[in-house]
């Protein structure tokens, strides 16, 4: 089940802004998508409850007494939005499961300086370090007046991150919010130049989404191949190898169902 957390030590980094927005564009591409909110401040799930019914459906965060997040019912795919100052034991227990972290990063030299310790340590952390969990940075709250961009992406070169986008400062994102909507909600003319921003992005987290399904097992045709008598019959070996595909790309494609990957027991007494 694939897994994006959005995480900054950083208070008020754009967090709960950027998961929502992921979780959006996941409800709308038809996922059935999961908006985990570890933070205690419970922003992402204020806006879930603010979501009109007739929208695309984001399912909310499900937590037990034993602060174990649990994934609901035919949930294929979470994304999870994260508190500030989240380090050490809390930092890898979401790594644990994170099948890739992104991180808002403002402009400010402050901002530069907290992300970048919080990089580092990412980077220290095993499956960071295997690939396992893919981590990237998006530059936020931009403006575009200044050479916010620029300082950004020559922050991300020194740091070690890739750098997918840069999401300007705009009261869009604000209006947005206060209604349960994100841009992927408005009509495409009312957002263009935001969701052109959005591209880079949503393609970096393509292939996180929808993992490519597993190659093919090259198999030796069981019987020889003939050339087939009646006029458009298959040789047999043909048919056999793509039932095999078939069956190894639902599983994929599909998340794994509840029963297998249902509980995340990663979460809980996320202090500040
Ligand atoms: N691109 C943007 N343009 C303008 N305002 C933005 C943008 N992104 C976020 N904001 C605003 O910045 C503020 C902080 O954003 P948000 O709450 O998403 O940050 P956060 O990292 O989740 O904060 P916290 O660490 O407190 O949870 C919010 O008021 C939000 O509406
Ligand atoms: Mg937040």
């Amino acid at each position: 089940m694939p897994v994006i957390a959005v995480v900054n030590r950083k208070g008020g980094s754009g967090k709960s802004t950027f998961a929502a927005h992921v979780a959006s564009w996941c409800a709308h591409q038809g996922l059935a998508v999961m908006l985990g909110d570890i933070d205690r401040q419970q922003s992402s799930r204020g806006w879930l409850r603010r979501r009109d019914a007739s929208l695309p459906a984001i399912a909310p965060w499900v937590i037990d007494q034993k602060n174990v997040l649990r994934v609901p019912t035919g949930i294929t795919h979470v994304v999870l939005d994260t508190p500030g100052g989240l380090h050490g034991f809390e930092l890898s227990r979401i790594v644990m499961f994170a099948d890739a972290i992104v991180m808002p990063v403002c402009p400010s030299v402050f901002d530069r300086e907290s992300a970048a310790a919080c990089l580092a340590e990412l980077h220290t952390l095993p499956r960071v370090a295997k690939g396992q969990c893919k981590v990237a940075a998006v530059g936020m709250r931009v403006d575009n007046r200044t050479s916010g961009a620029d300082t950004l992406r020559a922050w991300a070169k020194e740091a070690n991150v890739e750098m997918i986008g840069v999401l300007r400062e705009t009261q869009n994102y604000v209006r947005c919010l206060e209604r349960g909507l994100t841009l992927f909600d408005v009509p495409k003319d009312k957002a263009t130049i935001d969701l052109g921003q959005w591209e880079s992005i949503l393609q970096w987290l393509q292939p996180v989404m929808n993992p490519a399904p597993a190659p093919e097992v090259k198999r030796e045709p069981i019987l020889p191949v003939r050339k087939p008598s009646v006029l458009g019959a298959r040789p047999l070996h043909e048919t056999h190898r793509n039932s095999v595909l078939t069956e190894s790309r639902s599983t994929i494609l599909g998340g794994k169902p509840l029963n297998e990957a249902g509980r995340l027991a990663v979460v809980g007494g996320t202090q500040r």
